[in-house]
């Protein structure tokens, strides 16, 4: 039997090394309970310039986040502060990913999370009982089950909590003593229930601007967070960047030996960017599609495209399964899109195959797929 290895790793470890060079290097402030001082944590994110040389070694920083890089010495800043930070944003704009890293670099730890959804408890969110050994010995402490809040109060780590507005708001609330006073009471436990938090904890929330019935948060809780809204990419440049990254690493996990086709990203990342955008590059005006051309869709169609190139043809990426997989990704969510981006290929698409020729044209001609 072949060895398999984890489909993926958290954060902090797929950037231990880099975590260790920078936190080797530090010279920064630093605010208590951080394993990394707010410009390690930002260098972390939006990468370095010059390798950092570590234990004989040249490790090189990536830059993980592209887009705004204020936006995140903003989250950093929060952190340090005694509000909760908390992304929101459209679908597939990285708010996850930010979180993530974010909780690796000052916490050493992105896996302490909550994920909210409409069953989500106040239990989940607190604490909750072993109930075998609460019969058995009472309310002590061995038989209290630990929320990842709770964890984070008492390690002085990040939780984050995924999702947030998917919780019922009265559920939600059950952070608001927590953010403020920065104590939790399990009455349970009489004179050694009060939980004090230690100081590095804070909660990272994510929430999603397009998700349906999602329940309105309570001022108080709001007032006990500061919000960031987490933008769409704004350049196909930039767009295509992250996309040839991430495919990168999706096929180097997963032992796919094939290079990714920066004229394939580019074709990609200018269909998605002119779709969410509703203008090209030559001034047409475009029907926006109403599904999120977000992308992380983007990389997910790429990825796909490769895969089948790797698997079924010649390792060279095919604009016939690429045209296939953006008709599943945009249909998935509304077929009604379908018409909207068979006029994209009639009209933009036509001048650039005309214009540019080459993978433009072979592009084109896979329009016959859209139905
Ligand atoms: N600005 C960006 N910089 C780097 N990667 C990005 C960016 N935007 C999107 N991505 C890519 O998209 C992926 C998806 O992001 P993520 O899951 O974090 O999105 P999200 O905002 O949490 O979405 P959802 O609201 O659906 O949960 C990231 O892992 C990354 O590959
Ligand atoms: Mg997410």
């Amino acid at each position: 039997m072949s060895e398999t290895k984890m489909m993926r790793l958290p954060m902090e470890e797929a950037y231990k090394d880099e975590l260790e060079a920078l936190a080797a290097n530090d010279s920064g402030r630093r605010p208590a309970g951080w394993k990394l001082s707010p410009k390690a944590v930002r260098t972390f994110i939006l990468g370095s310039r010059e390798p950092i040389s570590h234990n004989g070694k040249q490790v090189e920083i990536h830059k993980k986040y592209f887009g705004n890089d204020a936006l995140i010495e903003r989250c950093i800043v929060t952190l340090a502060g005694n509000r909760g930070l908390m992304l929101v944003g459209e679908p597939g704009t990285a708010k996850t990913m930010l979180s993530e890293l974010l909780s690796a670099a000052i916490s050493g730890n992105s896996m302490n999370t909550i994920q909210g959804t409409a069953g989500t408890t106040e239990d989940m969110i607190k604490y909750s009982w072993n109930y075998a050994m609460l019969l058995d010995r009472g309310p002590i402490r061995e038989a209290l089950v630990p929320s990842p809040l709770f964890v984070g109060m008492e390690q002085g780590i990040i939780t984050r909590f995924e999702e947030i507005t998917r919780t019922p708001a009265q559920i939600q609330d059950s952070l608001i003593s927590v953010l403020s006073d920065k104590v939790l009471n399990v009455p349970e436990l009489g004179a050694e229930g009060l939980l004090f938090a230690r100081q590095g904890f804070n909660v990272i929330g994510t929430a999603n601007t397009r998700d349906k019935g999602v329940n309105e948060m309570s001022s108080a809780l709001k007032r006990r967070f500061n919000f960031e809204t987490v933008e769409p990419v704004r350049e196909v440049r930039m767009e295509k960047q992250i996309i040839l990254q991430e495919v990168s690493k999706l096929a180097m996990e997963n032992g796919i030996e094939m290079e990714a086709d920066e004229t394939a990203a580019e074709v990609l990342a200018s269909t998605y960017h002119e779709l969410r955008e509703g203008v090209s590059s030559m001034g047409h005006q475009i029907d926006k599609p109403s599904a999120v051309m977000s992308t992380a869709e983007a990389v997910s169609v790429f990825y796909q495209t490769m895969m089948s190139a790797y698997y079924y043809g010649d390792s060279k990426i095919s604009m016939d399964d690429m045209v296939q997989n953006l008709v599943g990704a945009v249909v998935k969510e509304n077929k009604d899109d379908l018409p909207k981006i068979r006029s994209y290929f009639q009209t933009v698409i036509k001048d650039k195959s005309q214009k540019e020729g080459d993978v433009w044209k072979a592009y084109y001609e896979a329009k016959k797929y859209l139905g």
